[in-house]
């Protein structure tokens, strides 16, 4: 091995290696992807983060030379000086950008040597997530991984330039704070000064960003890193970030045009292809009663269909009873469906089950011979009446769920993504934004038995519900509204309230009570008294806006260091057992060890 020097520095990167380069002189630094030794000939594949170019070493290269390549291994990092020139006859690699050329060494020095990786470091690894994670630093260095983390930064780098274009000012909020009530569990932060308190890590920069339009900057943007302690998922980690945003003198039409080019500048400048605004809206109960879902999937059909009226006499009892304790049917038809095997549809009796529901009631339209779970209970015509509602051909499938609309919007939305996946019904070319608007500001908690935010506590109810708060806290719409892609949520926000009076009304309606309020929210109280400027914003998740873009599943692809499903990190190994004596500096004493 040997040193580094001044003069070893890269006039290429690998890959901007091409026949216009034929003669020029260069020094390249990078691993040894691959070393293929010939006898009197030894090739080195050397990778950087651009890619791929052969390094040749033959009977011309000095010997010394020579022998040092000889003993080179994969991920050996290297600096080789050179010359430029032409591959051999049958040497091109058309697979290869360089694929043209080779680099004649007549300087080489290996700079580490470096063990059998556990993992080959190729594209499209079939390496378990566990080990790749473990060793994520090798992760990285597959192209892949390279090409998911150069495009989060590019498509960062779009959104500073964008909202710093449309007047946007970036403003850090602090990290250490108190309890955002995002609905999330908080991670906390024992205080050594003030031993017995804790500083929250933010949920979201909330509160700040509205205290920022209180202060006057009228736009705010950040690149904001937020905590959650919540059960994991594909889309969701425990720590991600936000593209966060908020403008003072706005409205609900300021805000999704300032987001939707945004969005704009994105296909712009990274997909590379056209997106048309504006996008489309939804409203909240439409998007519930056509889709199941406040983040439908608009890629394929299936919609749902209420049949509650077509069975609310009907003579069986599982639909008609439904209707009369005030729940719902509704069903989907599954187009060519009938074709399904009996199997499949309990299995997707079982998959309607995990959301609460007791069945999934099944019609197959078999062409002359269709069989039914339901039909014996029904006559002709009743069954008949249900097909006709439900659009169901000859060929089709209907699946129907009798029960609570909770249980039948979550069972059924569900249903149809889970059964659009199978048969390979949605087309993954297409980018389908939509706005969700008016969603309810209250959500029912059955198991505590009161009303919560449905998104934050700081989100203005709609003025024409306003006389519902008190008496039919559920019915009342807010100002909020998300920005879906594809059936995932991408972002959402809302108009905020702006006066002493609508925030003590939001925090009697919760529950909340005076003394709580200004125990918690006293500063925000107290702020309104000062001059308030109309406001609202929004966030993005940045995470999975660039899972998506990139047509990836996992939010882990675009992260360069994520947890896994139980929050810890596999290469650090974090969370660990603290120090005894920084825990007793903090004045904490752990009760449960650690299992
Ligand atoms: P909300 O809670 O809807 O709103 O979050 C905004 C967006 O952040 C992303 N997101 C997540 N991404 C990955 N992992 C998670 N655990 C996670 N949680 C949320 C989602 C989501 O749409 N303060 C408000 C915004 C506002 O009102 O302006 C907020 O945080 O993409």
């Amino acid at each position: 091995m040997v040193a580094f020097e001044r003069n070893d520095k890269r006039t290429h990167y690998c890959a901007e290696l091409r026949k216009e380069n034929i003669g020029e002189r260069v020094c390249v630094l990078g691993w040894c992807q691959r070393q293929r030794d010939l006898g009197s000939l030894i090739f080195i594949d050397l990778r950087d983060r651009t890619g791929i170019v052969q390094l040749a070493f033959d009977d011309n290269t000095d010997r010394a030379i020579f022998d040092d390549a000889f003993g080179v291994r994969s991920e050996y990092v290297l600096c080789a000086k050179g010359v430029v020139r032409a591959r051999g006859e049958g040497a091109v690699n058309t697979n290869l950008p360089t694929g043209e050329v080779e680099v004649a060494v007549d300087e080489f020095k290996i700079l580490s040597t470096a063990q059998t990786p556990p993992f080959p470091i190729v594209e499209n690894s079939t390496t378990n997530s566990e080990t790749r994670l473990t060793y994520r630093y090798l992760d990285l260095r597959r192209p892949d991984m390279q090409r998911n983390i150069f495009a989060r930064s590019e498509i960062t780098n779009i959104a500073r330039n964008y909202f710093r274009d449309n007047g946007f000012i970036d403003i850090e909020t602090p990290v250490l704070i108190a309890p955002t009530p995002e609905g999330a569990r908080d991670y906390l932060v024992p205080s050594r000064v003030h031993n017995g308190c804790f500083y929250a890590l933010p949920q979201s920069p909330q509160l700040y960003k509205q205290m920022l339009m209180y202060s006057g900057f009228d736009r705010y943007i950040q690149i904001a890193r937020c905590f959650r302690d919540e059960d994991l998922r594909a889309d969701r980690q425990p720590e991600f970030t936000q593209i966060d945003l908020e403008m003072s003198f706005a409205d609900e039409e300021d805000i999704i045009a300032v987001n939707e080019g945004f969005i704009k500048a994105v296909f712009d400048q990274f997909m590379k292809q056209d997106v048309q605004i504006p996008f489309p809206r939804m409203t909240y109960a439409e998007a519930m009663d056509r889709f199941g879902s406040d983040k439908p999937d608009t890629r394929f059909g299936m919609e749902l269909c209420d049949i509650s009226d077509v069975v609310a006499n009907c003579g069986f009892g599982v639909f008609a009873g439904c209707v009369a304790e005030g729940g719902t049917v509704r069903g989907i038809t599954v187009p060519g469906g009938a074709a399904m095997a009996r199997k499949e549809i309990d299995s997707l009796v079982e998959f309607v089950k995990t959301y609460g529901a007791k069945g999934l009631a099944w019609y197959k339209n078999t062409a002359g011979a269709p069989t039914s779970s339901f039909a014996k209970f029904l006559t002709e015509d009743e069954t008949k009446a249900i097909l006709d509602k439900m659009n169901v051909a000859e060929g089709d499938l209907a699946l129907i769920v009798a029960s609570k609309p909770k249980v039948v919007f979550d069972s059924l939305g569900a249903l149809r993504c889970e059964i659009a996946k199978r048969r390979d019904m949605i087309d993954k070319s297409k980018f389908n934004f939509l706005w969700v608007t008016e969603f309810p500001l209250f959500e029912y908690d059955e198991e505590d038995g009161r009303y919560y935010s449905k998104h934050h506590p700081f989100t203005m109810p709609m003025e024409e519900d306003m006389d519902k708060i008190v008496t039919d806290p559920g019915a009342v719409r807010s100002r909020a509204y998300d920005i879906v892609l594809n059936g995932t949520e991408l972002g959402g926000g809302s108009i905020r309230i702006h006066t002493t009076e609508r925030q003590k009304q939001m925090f009697a309606a919760l529950g909340i009570s005076e003394a709580e309020a200004e125990a918690k929210f006293g500063f925000l109280l107290e702020a309104f008294k000062y001059g308030v400027p109309p406001h609202g914003g929004l966030a993005f998740g940045l995470d999975r806006l660039v899972t998506l873009l990139l047509g990836l599943e996992d939010i882990r692809e675009v992260i360069a260091f994520p947890k896994v499903q139980n929050a810890s990190e596999l290469l650090s190994k974090c969370p660990t057992p603290a120090d005894p004596k920084a825990l007793s500096e903090l004045g904490i004493a752990v009760v449960a060890e650690k299992e």
